[in-house]
């Protein structure tokens, strides 16, 4: 509901996190296996977010280390953790991100038991073994393989391989032998733990039920990421910004609270800011960037983003992100008897 003659003039998209200022209220979501789409996108996509003034998060499953892209790409950097049958995993992956001066720790907990992912399934005929299919497609991409493939060989698992077994090792076995190696008994007792050991921010990703996040704030946590793993995880899970209005009110002033899933437009970012998330963050729109044109590409995803943002902020008559409140936004009407939920 936008408001009208307001001079937005000088309007800008500029809001804090953790008490330090960012352009706009976005953080690149962490993704795992991004060295599959261009070499060293992990590299790329942190240079991006430094460029724009928004925090990078590295995925646990990265194909760079979290020293090596503290050192040569900058910027705000926060962690994010997978916790692993083996938990040396996690001790060694924090210990890393401390050392290389991380700002925060990003626990991602809605992967205690890894989602059946049926495209990724049919591109193999065996573990470890592409489809005739998947062999052919790779070879009618002449650019990506040299890009990806020859200087390197496919993208190893850099911060966890050392602790995997051999055939575990490669983007490869990312669908088939990786699942297997995620541990089912994470919970609550480990987030103290990890409130003990990182002394910096600490955030749960994978949060949806406000009891949940109740319990993270007693247990000391900074912030939660609200999401439902892009849907990659529980299929027929809530999606996160349904439950974001009722956890901000109730928790948006101890907390910084983050939504992720399915922003893709300026617009999706209004939305969620103005029903109370402090930030979102966005994972496929900067991959579709960096795959499509590396560096470059993850800035242009940004630049889109970014002045998607400013239009919608000037649209609506807000000055800045902070005018973003409920007010603006009116309820959807009910979908009608007899018209099928894809319209
Ligand atoms: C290819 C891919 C890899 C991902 N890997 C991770 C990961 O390693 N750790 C994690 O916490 N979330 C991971 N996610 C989930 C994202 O961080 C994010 O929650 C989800 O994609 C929703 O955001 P989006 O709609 O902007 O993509 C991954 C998502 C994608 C698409």
């Amino acid at each position: 509901m936008p408001r009208t003659l307001v001079n937005t003039e000088g309007r800008h998209a500029r809001t804090s996190i953790f008490g330090r200022e960012i352009a706009l209220p976005v953080v690149i979501a962490p993704t795992g296996v991004n060295g599959m789409l261009t070499r060293d996108a992990d590299l790329k996509l942190a240079r991006a977010a430094a460029r724009a003034g928004i925090p990078f998060t590295l995925s646990t499953v990265s194909n760079a280390r979290p020293d090596t892209v503290a050192r040569e790409a900058g910027g705000r950097l926060w962690m994010q953790l997978y916790w692993f049958r083996d938990p040396a995993i996690a001790a060694d992956v924090v210990r890393r991100a401390d050392a290389a001066g991380y700002e925060a720790l990003v626990f991602t907990t809605d992967a205690n038991v890894f989602g059946h992912r049926e495209w990724d399934k049919r591109s193999y005929r065996g573990p470890g073994q592409l489809t005739l299919r998947s062999v052919l497609d790779v070879a009618r991409h002449p650019r990506w393989i040299a890009d990806v493939m020859l200087p390197r060989g496919l993208p190893r698992f850099v911060n966890v391989a050392d602790f995997f077994p051999p055939e575990a090792r490669s983007a490869r076995a990312g669908v088939t032998r990786i699942p297997a190696l995620f541990a089912p008994t994470i919970d609550w007792d480990d987030v103290a733990r990890l409130r003990d050991t990182w002394k910096r921010k600490l955030l749960i990703k994978g949060v949806l039920d406000p009891a949940d996040v109740e319990r993270a704030a007693r247990l000391g946590c900074d912030g939660v990421v609200l999401s439902n793993h892009g849907g990659r995880q529980l299929d027929a899970c809530v999606a996160a910004i349904e439950v974001l209005p009722e956890i901000a009110r109730a928790f948006g002033d101890r907390l910084t609270i983050l939504v992720d899933g399915g922003i893709r437009r300026g617009s999706d970012i209004a939305k969620a800011v103005a029903l109370g998330a402090h930030a979102v963050m966005v994972a496929r729109a900067t991959l579709y960037g960096v795959a499509a044109g590396g560096e470059d590409g993850a800035s242009h995803a940004l630049g889109i983003l970014a002045s998607e943002l400013d239009r919608v902020l000037g649209q609506l008559g807000c000055r800045s992100v902070a005018e973003l409140t409920p007010a603006l936004l009116r309820e959807g009407q009910p979908t009608p008897a007899g018209v099928s939920a894809r319209v």
